[in-house]
């Protein structure tokens, strides 16, 4: 666990309360490899173990992944088979040291279109991690920011229909309370991996003050002390929320 960076950190004081992730780069670290893509999917579950790691041992109390895109049911049936596979697997392996280690699960995003057997895994694990209190660990599947804000948008809308809120009640903590991340703050940093430099529908509404953190590593290859590199880099950040210093 010893690690200068987590000792920096630590010594620093100021860490994310929320940190969101786009697991990107599994399909080039395959790619790179000659290995089918869904082998860099089955690579990048370790990574995912590490950022769990990185998180905890810094005191991070949210980390909200992006796992599974509405975009991504265009995948060839092949790999998203693989994927769905790939969750049920993670789920069944982790849940008992998920517990064990105080992490609270939760998946947000379209869960309706899950196979039924995902389904079971997915619902069953938010029951048994329930009590955690040491991170909240979001997976984001069959997700997508527009779609979800979208969805807030009808809720407003029929309750307004149904005469349990007025146009003028509609403000930026009503549409928050409906969003799939209610619970929690907004993230303070998003970190992306390989190089990509894009939201790719993820988070818009709640992405809209964090810091944003690139690192040119394929998601495969991801390791807690990469997880450190991005907070320490965080902590350099001068976060003034559209004010002026004072
Ligand atoms: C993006 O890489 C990654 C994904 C679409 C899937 C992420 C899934 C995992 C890390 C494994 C399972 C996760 C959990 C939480 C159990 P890409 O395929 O778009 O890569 P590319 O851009 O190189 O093609």
């Amino acid at each position: 666990m010893s690690d200068p960076l987590l000792d920096a950190i630590l010594q620093q004081g100021a860490v994310p309360a929320h940190v969101a992730v786009i697991m990107d780069g599994n399909g080039r670290w395959a790619q790179a490899r000659g290995l089918p893509r869904p082998a860099g999917h089955q690579a990048g579950m370790q990574a995912v173990r590490e950022a769990v790691e990185g998180a905890r041992n810094s005191g991070v109390k949210v980390l909200t992944l992006f796992a599974f895109s509405q975009e991504n049911w265009q995948r060839p049936p092949e790999e998203i088979d693989a994927l769905m596979a790939l969750l049920e697997e993670y789920i069944a392996r982790e849940r008992e040291e998920l517990i064990a280690k105080g992490v609270a699960v939760q998946f947000l995003g379209d869960l309706d279109r899950l196979v039924a057997s995902a389904r079971a895994a997915v619902d069953e694990t938010v029951r048994a991690t329930a009590g955690g209190t040491e991170l909240a660990l979001n997976i984001c599947i069959s997700y997508g920011s527009r779609a979800e804000i979208t969805r807030a948008a009808r809720m407003i809308a029929e309750d307004v229909a149904a005469g349990r809120l007025v146009p003028a009640e509609v403000d930026e903590a009503a549409v928050a309370r409906r969003l799939y991340t209610a619970p929690w703050p907004d993230p303070d940093l998003l970190i992306r991996t390989s190089g990509e430099q894009r939201l790719s529908n993820f988070l818009l509404w709640q992405l809209a003050y964090a810091e944003l953190f690139v690192s040119s590593v394929l998601w495969p290859d991801f390791t807690r002390h990469d997880f450190y590199e991005a907070i320490v880099e965080f902590q350099r950040r001068d976060r003034r929320f559209g004010r002026v210093p004072i």
